[in-house]
């Protein structure tokens, strides 16, 4: 028997006996009586359970600490006029296994930043058992959004010989003896000699390989970690980080718009219906805005501006940016946030971006000088998504591989996509963990993974 159970089916419950396990969050007692207070994980709310002399081990029950996992049983009685709308009578009280007394989660407020230091332990919280159960439910809701709608789900490789976003951020993959790598740059490391006889790196991207799938099954998506050694020391950049990377066949930059605002819709109603004790929760304690935002974004279309246009607003606001902002210079975090907070409030997409800035596979445009891009700004964060129309035409894209110097042999796949069969097609890709933020209203990307990899930190 569950929490869960208990809060969903109470009627059920009522007056009748039930057994629980599970962990002490606090824990008060009295000469004659006490009361505890019991998590067991499945259900943001506890339950309070109250024990009485008469019970053999009272002395020992008194003695416990909070953390101490213990098993329970009694009568759930209701209590009107509680906080909670029943609490249990306990007939026995057995303790599972103790919790030293230096246990660090104490029933007080700890700060995010102590947390994360004791990242075992922080999904006992209620921050983090509102952020996680979160994160796990819209992962559900993007896995069903796709697959209503007949999407093929693909598990492209983690380890790959290319470079999707041609950043030269990857973590290189390799077998060889570290202590036998030539440091001087002159001599080559040999790479014929390790154990796939090239340079292989970890995948900043599954998208390369979700194309060559959209082109077999029309309609898929990949959803896993992808890594990236950005030595970027901010609060939405992790070097481990999840995403979801739809391809769409026969699908323009339109189209790929409407399907990224769509599945954003998706999730966030999802989320707010099926996890109201935890948004109520980081509504709270976390973010006061956070429903009234998602709310409106809800109701909302999504703004749309093409990059020459964020170009000419912004561009008036340049002596309150850090970076000044003129065409053809990237758009960076504070631009990003002025234009979603401050002109649009609330999401908006950035098309046609100069194709100097982004990736080799992004389709030209008729102008010659940008390309079919878009990326989903969004309040609080800046980008979310980033996405395209890829380039179709086996002569341009080549073209393109060459002015940026990519090594034709490793994307020979990818040329053959344009050879057989090709088609206009786009797709985009939704960091996770910055989705997650934006549902929780969390703003650390370190607080909305359970195991964070960031600059100087792999612990766990
Ligand atoms: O804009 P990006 O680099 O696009 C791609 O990787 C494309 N291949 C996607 C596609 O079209 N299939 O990354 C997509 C999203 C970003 O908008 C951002 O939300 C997230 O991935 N992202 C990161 N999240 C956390 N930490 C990082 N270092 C991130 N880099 C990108
Ligand atoms: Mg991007």
């Amino acid at each position: 028997m569950t929490i869960r159970e208990i809060y969903k089916n109470s009627e059920q419950f009522l007056n009748k006996e039930v057994k629980l396990g599970g962990w002490i969050r606090s824990i008060r007692g009295s000469k004659h009586f006490g009361f505890l207070v019991l998590h067991d994980g499945t259900f943001f709310k506890p339950i309070q359970v109250v024990y009485e002399e008469k019970l053999a081990n009272f002395q020992e029950i008194s003695k416990m600490n909070v953390g101490a996992a213990v098993i329970v049983e009694g009568i759930l009685v209701p209590t009107p006029q509680a906080k909670q709308p029943f609490e249990i009578q306990a007939t026995s009280v057995t303790l599972e296994g103790a919790s030293a007394p230096d246990y660090p989660l104490q029933k007080k407020r700890h700060s995010l930043e102590y947390l994360r230091t004791i990242s075992h332990l922080r999904p006992r919280t209620n921050t983090f058992q509102a952020v996680f159960r979160i994160r796990s439910m819209a992962a559900y809701a993007i896995h069903q959004f796709f697959q209503e709608r007949g999407f093929v789900y693909v598990h492209t490789p983690l380890i790959t010989a290319s470079d999707c976003e041609g950043a030269g951020e990857m973590f290189q993959v390799t077998t060889l003896d570290l202590n036998n790598i030539p440091k001087d740059k002159e001599e080559k490391v040999d790479f014929t000699q390790d154990f796939f006889g090239k340079p292989t790196n970890l995948t900043v991207s599954g998208q390369l390989n979700a194309e060559t799938f959209a082109q077999a099954f029309r309609n898929t998506y990949t959803f896993g970690p992808t890594f990236r050694a950005e030595n970027s020391n901010t609060a939405r950049h992790a070097a481990e980080f999840w995403m979801i990377e739809p391809e769409m066949a026969f699908a323009d930059l339109k189209d790929d718009m409407e399907v990224a605002e769509a599945m954003l819709k998706y999730v966030i109603s999802y989320v707010m219906e099926n996890a109201p004790e935890e948004m109520d929760f980081l509504n709270q304690f976390v973010d006061k805005g956070l429903k009234d935002r998602l709310n409106h974004v809800l109701n909302a279309e999504f703004g749309h501006v093409t990059y020459t246009e964020a170009v000419e607003i912004l561009e008036k606001h340049n002596d309150e940016f850090e970076y000044k902002v003129s065409w053809g210079t990237d758009l960076q975090t504070e631009h990003e946030r002025y234009l979603t907070e401050e002109v649009f409030k609330r999401p908006v997409f950035v098309t046609d971006y100069p194709k100097e800035i982004k990736a080799f596979y992004m389709k030209l445009n008729q102008d010659g000088k940008t390309v079919a891009a878009m990326d989903c700004l969004v309040p609080g964060i800046g980008e979310i998504i980033g996405g395209s129309q890829r380039e179709d035409d086996y002569d341009l894209l080549r073209k393109r591989m060459e002015e940026v110097g990519l090594d034709e042999e490793n994307y020979q796949f990818y040329l053959d996509l344009r050879k057989y069969g090709s088609t206009h097609h786009s797709g985009f890709g939704l960091g996770f963990e910055r989705c997650v933020m934006y549902l929780t209203g969390i703003s650390n990307i370190r607080d909305a993974i359970p195991f964070p990899r960031t600059v100087n930190n792999c612990e766990l």
